[in-house]
């Protein structure tokens, strides 16, 4: 299996190096538009392989889109990220020049590949590399769900002294402060949460998960990178593994949960060829409306990307 990762940047080489030291692919490709970079990083990280003890290889490429040829899955981390005071709709004129420019490339030399999206802001981006592949959109989704639900569950597994192994979680919407964490579908070794913690409690473990990108741009200046790169490696070994995991994924709405012509994170099924169905959960009245007023947040900055489009 062959694998690119476009983007070294700290989102990407993570990724790569997950990929590569969990044997996800046998070949990566990192690939970067700054020259070295992408060698340098891909460098470092195959001379983990004698001590982590793998032999996947990762091998850097300066924007050299041949080296990707015949890749499987392509995960596009390309782009800037957050910086302090900045919302992740901020970036889309940059990125969506960047995602469009990479995805034409990427299509060019893998027509065949599943594209997984983790650039920002995630929702429009996704759209945007869809809109530039002419692909399947089965076969074009994005990385957001996977990081969030597991920041929700770390902020659980933390306040209730357990494994974060044993937290379960759902959560949909788009990747930003109107995702909708589901109380209802969250569970800790089968039991119920709500049966686990106090209402008021886990609110604000909600509210601090919606937050939890920004949380961190706080800290550091840039956005995360260890949460989001092993979120996009995870997708990945669903992929390339057949594994048919379930899994919150920004994907392409056809009418489901009533939403059309939307990309929007809802639980699916990943395998070998990428979304192989999406699951619709029986929300209730208040579930639609936050998912509803997600989608509208979401639609908005998409018809800025549309709008965009059409001046261009
Ligand atoms: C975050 C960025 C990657 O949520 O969107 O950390």
């Amino acid at each position: 299996m062959k694998v690119t990762v476009v983007g070294a940047g700290n989102v990407g080489a993570t990724c790569a190096d997950v990929l590569a030291s969990r044997e996800i692919a046998n070949e990566i490709i990192l690939l970067d538009i700054k020259e070295g970079f992408a060698e340098g990083k891909a460098l470092d990280i195959w001379q983990t392989s004698p001590i982590n003890l793998y032999d996947s290889r990762t091998i850097g490429s300066t924007n050299d889109y041949g080296m990707t040829k015949d890749s499987d899955v392509v995960v596009i981390t390309s782009g800037l990220p957050r910086k302090p005071g900045m919302s992740r709709d901020d970036l889309i004129a940059t990125n969506a020049g960047i995602v469009k420019t990479v995805t034409e490339n990427v299509i060019k030399y893998s027509p065949n590949a599943i594209i997984v999206v983790v650039s920002n802001p995630l929702d429009v981006m996704t759209y945007c590399a869809y809109l530039n592949a002419k692909i399947d959109s089965k076969k074009v989704f994005g990385m957001a769900g996977v990081l969030d639900t597991a920041r929700y569950r770390a902020f659980l597994a933390t306040e209730l002294n357990v494994s974060p192994k044993d937290i379960q979680a759902v959560l949909m919407g788009g990747h930003g402060d109107t995702m909708v964490p589901l109380p209802r579908y969250t569970t800790v070794a089968g039991i119920p949460v709500t049966e686990l913690i106090a209402e008021d409690k886990l609110n604000e473990i909600i509210e601090r998960t919606k937050f939890g990108g920004g949380e961190i741009v706080k800290l550091l200046g840039t956005s995360a990178w260890y949460a989001p790169g092993a979120a996009a490696a995870q997708m990945v070994e669903a992929i390339v593994r057949d594994q048919k995991r379930i899994f919150p994924v920004c994907a392409w709405l056809t009418g489901e949960y009533g939403l059309k012509d939307i990309y929007l994170g809802v639980p699916v099924v990943l395998g070998k060829n990428g979304i192989e169905r999406i699951i619709e959960l029986d929300l209730n009245a208040a579930e639609r409306t936050l998912l509803n007023e997600s989608a509208e947040a979401v639609k908005s900055v998409m018809d800025v990307l549309d709008n965009m489009n059409a001046n261009a």
